[in-house]
């Protein structure tokens, strides 16, 4: 069982430096939609990316409908190759101008396999925005907006979690012990 013990994190992102990040994908974000549209829907990836969803959206200068998705498939800190779908869209996105809001990108196995869902039901667009990339996706995901690229280093905090702890560190960092 993974304790709650912030003195093993080594912080890599400190919360002035995700608010930059963050501010930094807004104002991206508002320039690319300005010119063509005047609300988007926004679809929160939980759970990692209930802090980021949150901060991101508070400073997008366009009418959002806010929808959440619940998948998940890591265990610890490796992917299972399975997608599990807990919560979908409540309401339908046809014709919607649709940001995919994850907090990272490894495999692109979870972003694939919603773009590939939401595509069915012919939105306007979809774009997608992730707060970390990482380099190789297995998938063939291309990411819009990206916040960092990062090496591979299992992060947590921000709401990325290892077995569901430290998600709720304001920074992002790795667990020291795991290297
Ligand atoms: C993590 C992370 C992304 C996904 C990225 O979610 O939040 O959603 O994995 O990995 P991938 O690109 O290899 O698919 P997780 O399955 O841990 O669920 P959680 O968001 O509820 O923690
Ligand atoms: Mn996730
Ligand atoms: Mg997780």
């Amino acid at each position: 069982m993974m304790h709650f013990d912030p003195s093993k994190i080594e912080v890599l992102y400190s919360e002035k430096d995700l608010e930059r990040i963050v501010e930094r994908l807004a104002s991206e974000i508002n320039a690319y939609y300005t010119p063509i549209t005047d609300e988007i829907t926004a679809v929160c990836i939980l759970k990692g990316s209930v802090h980021f969803y949150s901060d991101l959206l508070k400073r997008i200068n366009l009418k959002v409908r806010y929808n959440f998705v619940h998948v998940s498939s890591y265990s610890g800190s490796s992917t299972t190759g399975r997608i599990r779908v807990k919560t979908w869209v409540d309401e339908s996105v046809t014709d919607k101008y649709v940001l995919l809001v994850e907090d990272i990108v490894d495999t692109g196995g979870t972003l694939r396999y919603i773009i590939n869902y939401i595509w069915k039901q012919k939105p306007a667009g979809v774009k997608l925005v992730s707060l970390f990339e990482k380099t190789i996706h297995e998938h063939g995901v291309k990411i819009d907006f990206t916040g960092d690229r990062i090496g591979d280093l299992f992060v947590v905090g921000y709401g990325l979690d290892f077995d569901e702890v430290y998600r709720n560190l304001p920074y992002v960092g790795y667990l020291k012990s795991d290297l």
